[in-house]
């Protein structure tokens, strides 16, 4: 059941007090037990157009080199899911071998999830803040958006798939030629629960200069 907006705090203005630190075992466990969900497994109901801007408000609140915000959100949730598809199929229609199957799966691309974010990385020309921190701020984005998410109430995924690497996708959805797509935030609850998967071990990640 997700918690009621209520539940965020409200946003701070510039200069109030915020916490250095935030000594939270919720946040702990959360980072130590969170699962994204398998995209099939997102279900209804997914968050609603208020909390999805909840959501990305939170997600905004990435460190940031020069406060530029080099990175926007596109909501696609109710019947933008169904025109979103559609223009990435028109965008692919006349490719060799696609077919009314493909072409059918392709403008599903949104109405596999109740919703999505799409998270565009838009990079500012920058004399001290480098393109790449840019685009990991980028990143950092998506993953507070997840994070968030799953702290509301919501499952989701972070995926990119074919569309965040296609020029002719990244036009049918309104991205510029000097944004790139971080990803996309598929948003729903879990029809299923979650079990862990096979990690990277940290462990044998770890050196010491
Ligand atoms: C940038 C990025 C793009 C991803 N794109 C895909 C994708 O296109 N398809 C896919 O199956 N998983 C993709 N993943 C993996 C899933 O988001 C996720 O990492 C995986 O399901 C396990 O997530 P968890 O550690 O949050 O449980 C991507 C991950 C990242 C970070």
């Amino acid at each position: 059941m997700p918690l009621p907006l209520s539940a965020i705090p409200p946003r701070l203005n510039d200069n109030d007090p915020a916490n250095a630190v935030c000594e939270s075992a919720e946040t702990l466990a959360l980072l130590a037990r969170r699962r994204s969900s398998k995209l099939m497994h997102l279900t209804e109901p997914g968050p609603t157009s208020a909390e999805i801007d909840a959501l990305i408000e939170l997600a905004a609140r990435v460190p940031d080199h020069g406060k530029i915000g080099p990175w926007r959100f596109v909501a696609i949730e109710g019947d933008a899911r169904a025109r979103a598809g559609a223009a990435l199929a028109e965008a692919i229609k006349t490719d060799e071998g696609v077919d009314e199957n493909r072409l059918g799966f392709v403008r599903d691309t949104f109405l596999r999830a109740p919703a999505c974010v799409m998270v565009v990385s838009a990079p500012q020309p920058n004399k001290k803040v480098p393109e790449w921190e840019q685009q990991l701020s980028a990143g950092a984005v998506c993953y507070n958006l997840l994070l968030a998410a799953h702290a509301l109430g919501y499952a989701g995924c972070w995926l990119t798939e074919w569309q965040a690497f296609d020029q002719r996708a990244a036009k049918a959805l309104g991205v510029g030629e000097s944004e790139r797509i971080a990803g996309f935030l598929y948003l729903g609850s879990p029809s299923q629960a979650a079990t862990e998967r096979t990690r990277a071990d940290a462990k044998a990640r770890i050196s010491r200069f």
